[in-house]
C-alpha cells in the first residue's frame, strides 16, 4: 500500500478518545468498566456482518487447539480477538493499521480483565508488512479487511509467511458481486477511494498462486442480507442503544444498515467464509 493510501485508510478509521467515548456508553448502559464481560462490548466492538456469532461459528469450523497462536489481521478494536481468546482459549495477536483502534483494543481488553487470563496483545502495523516472525502462527483470521487492501497478493503472501506449515487462513470477507455498484457509505469506506472489492474467483486465484489449498467455503451473502434486515428492523423499533457502532464510525453509521441490506440483497457485494491451509 502506498503511504498516501495508508493515510486515507487510517483517516477513515481515526477516532480520537475512542476508549473514553466507549466508557461513557458503558456507563450510560448501567455497567461499569471494573466489572465488564467480553460480551458486554458486543454492540460496539464487532465491526463485521454477523457479529460475534458469525465469528464463533467460523472459528469452530477451523477446529483449533487450546493455546494455539492466532493472528487477528486488521483486528479493529479487538472484538473478535477477545471473543476467540476467551471462548476457545487461544493466544491472540491483533494487528491493525489504525493507531486509535490499537490503543482502544488494549484498553477494552484490560477493562474485561482478559489480559490477565489469556495471552492477548495488540500492535499497530500493516498486513502488507507484518511485524511478525516467519512460521509463528497456527492460524490467521482475516475478517472484513481485504476490502481496504488494493495489493491483495502482498497481504496474502504475508499471511503465508507468518503461518506454520499446516496453519490455517480463516477468511470472513466481503467481495465484489455481480449486482450494481454498491451503495455508499459502508463500514469500510465513505466512498470508492479506499474500497477495493475483488470478485471471490480472483481472490481464490491469488491464494492458490501463493500456495494455499482450499479446505472450506461458504457463500454467506443471503444470510448477511437477512442479518442486516434484522439489524434494521431492531433499530427502527428501539431507542438508540448507548453502545452502538456510531461511537466508532460517527454519523455515517446510521446509513450502514440500509445500504448493506440492499448491497447484499442485490449481490452488489458478497460475503464469503473460507478456510485455506498452508501445506
Ligand atoms: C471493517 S474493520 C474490521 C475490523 C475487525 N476485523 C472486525 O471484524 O471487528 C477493517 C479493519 O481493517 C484495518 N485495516 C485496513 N487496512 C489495513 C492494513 N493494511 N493493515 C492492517 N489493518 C488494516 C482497519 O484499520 C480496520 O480496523
Amino acid at each position: 500500500m502506498t503511504p498516501l493510501l495508508d493515510e486515507s485508510v487510517q483517516s477513515h478509521y481515526a477516532c480520537p478518545d475512542l476508549a473514553k467515548k466507549i466508557r461513557a456508553g458503558i456507563e450510560r448502559s448501567g455497567k461499569n468498566v471494573e466489572d465488564l464481560s467480553v460480551r458486554d462490548l458486543g454492540p460496539v466492538d464487532q465491526l463485521h456482518t454477523g457479529g460475534g456469532p458469525a465469528t464463533l461459528s467460523l472459528m469452530e469450523k477451523a477446529g483449533l487447539h487450546q493455546g494455539a497462536e492466532i493472528l487477528d489481521a486488521g483486528c479493529g478494536i479487538g472484538g473478535s480477538s477477545r471473543l476467540i481468546a476467551e471462548h476457545f482459549k487461544l493466544n491472540v495477536t491483533g494487528i491493525d493499521l489504525a493507531p486509535d483502534f490499537v490503543d482502544t483494543a488494549g484498553t477494552l481488553t484490560r477493562w474485561c480483565g482478559l489480559d490477565r487470563k489469556r495471552n492477548i496483545n495488540f500492535r499497530q502495523g500493516s498486513v502488507l508488512d507484518l511485524p511478525c516472525e516467519d512460521l509463528f502462527f497456527d492460524a490467521v483470521l482475516c475478517q472484513h479487511i481485504l476490502m481496504n487492501i488494493r495489493d491483495k497478493a502482498t497481504a496474502l503472501a504475508e499471511f503465508y509467511r507468518v503461518l506454520k506449515p499446516g496453519g490455517k487462513l480463516i477468511l470472513h470477507e466481503i467481495t465484489d458481486g455481480p449486482g450494481p455498484a454498491p451503495r455508499m457509505p459502508v463500514p469500510w469506506a465513505a466512498d470508492t477511494s479506499i474500497s477495493f472489492l475483488t470478485p471471490w474467483k480472483e481472490v481464490t486465484e491469488i491464494m492458490e498462486k501463493t500456495g494455499f489449498t482450499p479446505e472450506f467455503f461458504s457463500d454467506e451473502t443471503g444470510n448477511s442480507a437477512l442479518w442486516w434486515k434484522k439489524v434494521n428492523a431492531f433499530t427502527a423499533k428501539s431507542p438508540p442503544r448507548p453502545l452502538n457502532p456510531g461511537i466508532v464510525f460517527g454519523d455515517n453509521a446510521a446509513l450502514f444498515g440500509p445500504n448493506m441490506e440492499i448491497n447484499f440483497s442485490s449481490r452488489s457485494v458478497c460475503c464469503i467464509e473460507a478456510i485455506l491451509i498452508k501445506p
